[in-house]
């Protein structure tokens, strides 16, 4: 044994390479079993005379701890390699993860605010836990007025002025308690009224509640926007009717019809052959409201309406049962991928 076979041995090992556990094994074998080549060389030690023992021990041991550790560290690389599958490109981009979808009251709602917001119109909001001021006295309803009646409205502890809103047009007398016309807000929002639960009715669902007051706003300007507002929401060719109505915030009321859009206004199912379908309440801001909320109406006018998106989305997307919308089922909600 020279040093130059110790160092080519050495240089002989750093070069090894095993893919399997059972390439490494034969590298054990090979140089560190007991017919093993760096084993020989212990062999070769023992003859050795003194004075080369000194120069060739440490070396010797060096070397065979250098292999014991190569190929330890080959065997441990090539067994966890295995199973991670060394066909797995960790490069490779991740597969696309499902996108989820947005609600459909929550697409209807946004297409209501983006018409509206076209207008000029800016969001407001208000409470869901109201008071009778302001869902119902500043809206100018009669003490005895049937909606603030145990049955429609769900109240809290069983206080009088403490309750659910039962509608969005809350948010008109709070700003128009706090600010001064120009005013042109939309109010989206969910309100409560105690009904049992159906494909028709639930015990809550969503508003779209829009409010203009300044100078000498009109019938006129009502009817446009809502033509406008309609044809944006159902197309171009759609057309409105307005038949009076009662409201106790407006004078004077009104509702308003759609030519039905499933059939074109020729008469369907859908639209009980009619050509008509009925979307929204609508009217001129009464007086004593705005005088309610500290706004002259011998100076200022207003229009308000109001309408159910739930309604609106049906229209849009006939769904048929409206505990859809509150049940969750991704069968449902999936359907409004596209929808976005
Ligand atoms: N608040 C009414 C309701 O819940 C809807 C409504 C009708 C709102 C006429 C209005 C309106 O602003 O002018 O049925």
């Amino acid at each position: 044994m020279t040093e130059e076979t110790i160092s080519k041995l050495t240089e002989e090992i750093s070069a090894l390479k095993a893919s399997t556990p059972a390439d490494a094994e034969a590298l054990r074998i090979k140089y560190l079993s007991k017919k093993g080549i760096i084993t020989a060389l212990f062999a070769d030690f023992k003859l050795m005379p003194p004075e080369e023992k000194r120069v060739f021990g440490k070396k010797l041991n060096d070397l065979k701890n250098f292999a014991t550790e190569k190929i330890t560290g080959l065997k441990e690389m090539a067994e966890t390699s295995d199973i991670v599958d060394s066909s797995l490109d960790l490069t490779r981009t991740a597969s696309p993860m499902p996108l989820g979808t947005r609600h459909p009251l929550s697409i209807v709602r946004n297409e209501i605010i983006s018409i509206f917001s076209r207008l000029g119109f800016n969001i407001a909001e208000g409470p869901e836990i109201e008071d009778d001021w302001h869902v119902f006295s500043s809206l100018n309803f009669a003490p005895d007025h049937p909606a603030r009646d145990m049955q429609d409205t769900f109240f809290i502890f069983r206080n009088p002025e403490v309750l659910l809103r039962t509608h969005t047009s809350s948010v008109q007398t709070r700003v128009m308690e706090r600010s001064k016309p120009p005013i042109r807000i939309i109010c989206p929002g969910r309100v409560y009224r105690n009904e049992a639960i159906s494909a028709r009715a639930h015990c809550f669902f969503h508003q779209v509640e829009a409010l203009y007051v300044d100078k000498n706003v009109s019938f006129a300007d009502l009817r446009q926007t809502l033509l406008y507002f309609a044809r944006e929401m159902f197309g171009p060719e759609t057309k409105i009717r307005l038949r009076p109505s009662f409201f106790p915030f407006t004078e004077p009321s009104a509702e308003m019809d759609i030519s039905c859009n499933l059939c074109g206004g020729k008469g369907c199912g859908f639209c009980k052959h009619t050509g008509w379908v009925e979307i929204l309440g609508c009217g001129m801001v009464d007086p004593n409201v705005l005088d309610a909320c500290g706004i002259d109406s011998c100076v200022y006018s207003g229009f308000a309406l109001g309408m159910g998106i739930e309604r609106i989305t049906n229209l849009k997307y006939q769904v048929k049962d409206l505990r859809m919308f509150s049940e969750n089922d991704r069968r449902f909600l999936e359907e409004f991928t596209s929808a976005r």
